[in-house]
């Protein structure tokens, strides 16, 4: 059977705060994914209870150990049931009776799960383990009825800013893409400094170049960095996009800059917020929903050329987001 390369990674569920005593059904690739908390951190069963079936999720935490909310089997956090009420104290509990257990931890405030035993490294954010420095927060959670392929590329695409994101990223005046190239290094992708207009969003004074440079970490992780309007201003975006369902994804940002560090965040996030619901819109129309992998579909520009090299990089792993058959679940 198809084991799908997505199935080694990270995928970021759930922000810590949505996380508290109630186990919270998530999805990662087609797989219903129970997460729960304890005093010992967190934890991510397949969510599923091996005597009927009942969502593991459904249930509670009570004294560190999930509750199905069937009959009210007792699993301990390594998975197995330790507890059967319905059956005399006098008969053992079947070896067979476990919920099987997922690789789970938080880092950078996200709750992360991984589907394989052999997890491949987490997530490395530089900024996000640099609080004196950076001031990070994290937009999200956004739904989105696309294909995470596409909705890496819609993070990756520059072209679409002077109209999508008029007057806030781009202005239609200055449409021209300066030449770029792409360069993989350290097992990522990464762009030259692409010069781009940046209108001021507040209308009030006129915009300026601001120099951005785009990463493409992972099939379904990227980001970007801005350098300006101040000499040694760095602002860093980071997209994590997680696979729920077929054509259904949802996506978590880090955002981290290193000045403005006593404004509010709220005005950061809401700016997010906007960017976001107005790609919203155009991801959700693109069809095919699965992202053409082969360069003779579609057609591409110049300024294309990081969008070329995520589908080049995507087809060289072998992956194809979406498709029913990469969805499968493998047992
Ligand atoms: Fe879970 Fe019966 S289905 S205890
Ligand atoms: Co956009």
């Amino acid at each position: 059977m198809l084991q799908d390369p997505l199935r080694n990674e990270w995928h970021a569920v759930l922000k810590s705060t949505e996380l508290n005593e109630e186990p919270v059904q998530c999805y990662v690739l087609g797989e219903r994914v129970a997460v729960f908390r304890t005093d010992s951190g967190v934890h991510a069963f397949r969510d599923l209870c091996i005597h009927r079936g009942a969502a593991l999720s459904l249930g509670k935490v009570k004294d560190n150990q999930l509750i199905c909310p069937y009959h009210a089997w007792e699993y301990n956090t390594q998975g197995t049931c330790v507890k059967i009420p319905a059956q005399p104290c006098t008969q053992a509990i079947p070896k067979k009776a476990k919920a099987e257990v997922y690789h789970c931890q938080e880092k950078y405030g996200l709750i992360w799960v991984c589907l394989s035993d052999e997890p491949k490294p987490i997530l490395n954010y530089p900024e996000g383990d640099q609080p004196e420095e950076y001031r990070t927060v994290i937009c999200g959670p956004y739904e989105i009825e696309a294909n995470a392929p596409r909705v890496v590329e819609n993070f990756l695409d520059i072209s679409h800013l002077m109209f999508v994101h008029e007057g806030l990223l781009g202005d239609e005046e200055h449409a021209e893409v300066s030449d770029y190239r792409v360069h993989f290094e350290d097992g990522r992708y990464i762009t030259d400094r692409i010069s781009i207009y940046q209108p001021n969003p507040d209308g009030r004074s006129i915009g300026g170049y601001t120099d951005y440079v785009y990463e493409i970490l992972s099939p379904k992780t990227a980001r970007l960095k801005k350098f300006g309007p101040g000499p040694n201003d760095v602002f860093s975006l980071l997209i994590e996009v997680l696979q729920e369902k077929d054509g259904k994804t949802k996506v978590y940002m880090l955002q981290s800059r290193n000045f403005q560090l006593e404004e509010p965040d709220e005005g950061y996030i809401e700016f997010q917020d906007l960017i976001i619901g107005q790609d919203l819109a155009i991801v959700e129309s693109q069809r095919p929903e699965l992202l053409p992998l082969d360069l003779q579909e579609e057609l591409h520009l110049k300024c294309d050329r990081l969008s070329i090299s995520y589908r080049r990089w995507l087809k060289e792993l072998g992956i194809e987001v979406g498709t029913t058959e990469n969805l499968q679940v493998q047992r």
